[in-house]
């Protein structure tokens, strides 16, 4: 009996668990990642699927000879810190999945398929969500991707070449980009949508405008209990003015959204005043006009707040995406294929949605009865996951048959 996506899911899942948080946390390249792309190389050598890994760092997993025109599926191995099992993990065992399947009856590709695996998509380890893609494809400058530094301070080109990759190698691949004829990516849902149409496959519509923003608020780092109030200049205070702004910013312009996930005061000590403080804000909305103005009005209400204590701050843009609406021929033919499967939009950033700028690209959901993902509760029932390995089979043989 070939393995279930389920089946592959549960071998990796001692990969990565975080006993602390809950979850899972790997990273790129570090050491739960790195024991995944093994993982991944071995189950492919063992379905006699030639692996490279490219210049990025991208994993390639190929049925045939890599060309032209091919039909690449899969997703990333990486979680944000804490994550779910599913978050990019379905991508890539669905994929192994429907190979099995479509080998199982035979189907003999006419053009080339692939499994790929892209490196640090979450950016939960330096910062730059869909790294390996934006990379692969320039949309990433890779003298700047090489100063991403990781909180150890290790920077991407350290991790890479740790990792047995040239770091002067990375940036955009023109030869892997030329393979690739489609790009086809499962994905757990991470809302409700398909839970509430009673659906469990569904294909993707668009991607909202999305960023990260990193503010940098610097005060005078004392003593909490010998500083008298008046005298402090606090960046805790801009700080916080900052978390509240992005939810009233966001409450003001329609489908927008504005997060603060990650707040890291320097020293960090309990009993100090901090002398600066970093907050990363992740910004979404229907457009980069709507999303501009979400963080505009943050970034004035972090400026007065920042004034009003004696503090400066500096403003950086990490990242950046507008918003994606994805190949409406190869989504109709999906969800065609897929016997009318609903389309979804999604609020949630994908290595699809960077590979959508060059070749025509599709998502599939898999219903999640939680709703819920980043987080240890995101799910997909076992055979809501066999129902999106035998959805995505089918549109592969479409395709490359
Ligand atoms: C990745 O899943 C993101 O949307 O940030
Ligand atoms: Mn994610
Ligand atoms: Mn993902």
């Amino acid at each position: 009996m070939p393995d279930t996506a389920t089946d592959l899911l549960a071998a990796i899942a001692d990969v990565g668990a975080d006993r602390r948080r809950g979850g899972f946390s790997r990273h790129g390249f570090d050491r739960a990642e790195l024991e995944l792309r093994e993982w991944f190389a071995a189950e492919a050598l063992s379905r006699d699927l030639a692996v490279r890994t490219d210049r990025n760092g991208n994993m390639w997993a190929w049925w045939g000879e890599p060309g032209p025109d091919a039909v690449v599926t899969g997703s990333h191995l990486d979680s944000v810190p804490g994550g779910g099992a599913f978050d990019g993990p379905l991508g890539v065992t669905a994929a192994l999945a429907a190979v099995d399947a479509l080998r199982a009856k035979g189907f003999r590709p006419v053009r080339p398929v692939a499994v790929v695996v892209f490196a640090e998509e979450e950016g939960g380890r330096f910062g730059v969500p869909c790294l390996g893609s934006r990379l692969l494809t320039g949309a990433i400058d890779p003298d700047a991707a090489r100063r991403l530094t990781d909180p150890d301070g290790v920077t991407l080109a350290e991790a890479v070449s740790a990792a047995g990759l040239d770091p002067a190698r990375l940036g955009r691949d023109d030869d892997a980009l030329a393979t690739v004829g489609r790009f086809v990516e499962l994905h757990v849902e991470q809302g409700r949508g398909l839970v509430d149409l009673g659906a469990p496959v569904g294909v993707a519509g668009s991607i909202l405008a999305h960023g990260r923003w990193r503010f940098t608020f610097t005060g005078e780092g004392n003593h909490a209990g010998a500083t008298l109030l008046g005298d402090r200049r606090d960046p805790m205070l801009p700080a916080s003015a900052l978390v509240l702004a992005a939810r009233r910013a966001a409450s003001q312009v329609d489908g927008s959204r504005a997060t603060v996930g990650r707040l890291v005061p320097n020293p960090g000590g309990t009993n100090v005043i901090a002398s600066t403080v970093d907050v990363w804000l992740d910004a979404r909305a229907a457009d980069a006009a709507g999303t501009r103005a979400v963080v505009d009005e943050i970034t004035a209400a972090a400026r007065a707040a920042a004034a009003e204590e004696g503090c400066s701050v500096t403003v950086t843009e990490e990242s950046y995406g507008d918003t994606v609406h994805f190949d409406a021929g190869l989504r109709d033919f999906t969800a065609d294929a897929l016997g009318g499967a609903p389309a979804l939009p999604t609020g949630a950033g994908h290595d699809a949605g960077i590979l959508a700028a060059h070749v025509p690209t599709a998502m599939l959901f898999v219903r999640n009865p939680t709703g819920v993902s980043h987080a240890p509760a995101e799910f997909a029932e076992a055979a809501d996951c066999a129902a999106g390995v035998v959805a995505l089979a089918t549109v592969l043989e479409r395709l490359a048959g």
